[in-house]
């Protein structure tokens, strides 16, 4: 066995401010997340200003912190990993100056992350034996996108969203009901009291084969629902009306990553980003792979949505691979894949 590597990763692309030590890309030693979900609720989404500002606020105790949980100082570090996008330029910006500023006093090496590629990685904390080649939906406020993971850094988008991400339709139809935000999780819990056949939303399948997705129609439907009834002078039942759009939305999402794992012959079937958090996505999404002898992976709730761990443990395995950042790294808000 080789020397542990012990990687200091920072997230900051959206709304938590998050810093984690991850030792040998697995092992979470300490993972710091702070949360500004009470300070952009009362504006209904995340303000962009306002979330740079509590990042700068927030980034260096968060590091403290993290580093204070794990026991760890400066020397026990063998890398800096960050992401540099996508998401919210200004937020991403104060993530990376840290990261920078930390790489370059303390000569460390930096290692940029793709956002999307670290929502995967939480797959490899929560499941030891996890290894590629696996077929993983990535399901979050910002994307939805079918990933085959062909090893370590290589992947092959083999779907994605043409217009909202899975997590964006959750939000959207929160707030048209009057739930709050984020809609996500309001959605799941309301929907438990409802019946999911109660309303038959559309489901967009797009053309035989495709692993893409469309979320806008079916957006367009519950708000016309929505719309019809508030004519009539009648309200909805709320719990039905979040059950039957849910069960839309996984119906969708997991018949599709179920087709996708059987076409790469995948073993497994795997969920990430803030949607897997989903308590009926995971559900269903077993049941299928139980069917189909699939079988069905997410991480813990904590580590689906955003988070500075699974950042260390994609950072490990660049810098793993030798790829290091220039110090010149950009925050790229559209960075794909
Ligand atoms: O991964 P994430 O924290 O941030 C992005 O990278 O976008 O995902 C946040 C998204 C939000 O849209 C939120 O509503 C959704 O994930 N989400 C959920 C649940 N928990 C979070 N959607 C459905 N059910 C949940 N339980
Ligand atoms: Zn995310």
């Amino acid at each position: 066995m080789g020397k542990d590597v012990v990687i200091l990763a920072i997230e900051s692309s959206c709304d938590e401010t998050s810093a984690s030590l991850v030792r040998n890309g697995r092992e979470v030693l300490s993972n710091i997340i702070s949360s500004q979900i009470s300070v952009h609720k009362k504006f209904g989404g995340v303000v962009p200003e306002v979330a740079s500002r509590k990042h700068i606020e927030n980034i260096s105790q968060v590091i403290d912190l993290a580093l204070g949980e794990a026991g760890l100082r400066f020397d026990d570090i063998g890398g800096i990993a960050v992401t540099h996008g996508p998401g919210l330029v200004g937020a991403l910006l104060i993530g990376l100056t840290t990261a920078k500023a930390l790489a370059y006093a303390r000569k460390l090496p930096l290692i940029g992350v793709n956002h999307i590629e670290g929502h995967i990685y939480a797959n490899f904390i929560q499941h030891k034996e996890l290894e590629p080649p696996f077929v993983c939906l990535v399901a979050s406020g910002g994307h939805s996108h079918i990933v085959n993971v062909r090893s370590y850094g290589s992947y092959e988008i083999m779907g994605m969203t043409r217009d909202d991400a899975a997590g964006e339709a959750f939000d959207k139809i929160a707030r048209a009901l009057g739930l709050g935000y984020p809609g996500g999780p309001l959605v799941d819990k309301i929907a438990r009291e409802g019946n999911p056949h109660a309303i038959d939303f559309p489901r967009a399948y797009l053309e035989e084969g495709s692993y893409d997705f469309s979320f806008s129609g079916l957006k367009s439907a519950v708000l016309n629902f929505l719309n019809s009834l508030s004519m009539k002078g009648s309200s909805p039942n709320i719990p039905d009306v979040a059950a039957s759009f849910q069960q839309a939305v996984v119906d969708v999402l997991s018949d599709k990553l179920i087709a996708a794992a059987e076409e790469k012959k995948s073993p497994y079937a795997v969920l990430a980003g803030g949607v897997a958090a989903n308590s009926k996505l995971r559900e269903e999404l077993s049941n299928k792979g139980l069917e189909k002898g699939i079988k069905v992976l997410y991480p813990d709730p904590i580590l689906c949505t955003d988070n500075a761990a699974m950042i260390g443990s994609a950072g490990y395995y660049k810098l793993m691979r030798g790829e290091i950042s220039e110090m010149n790294l950009n925050a790229v808000p559209n960075l794909t894949l």
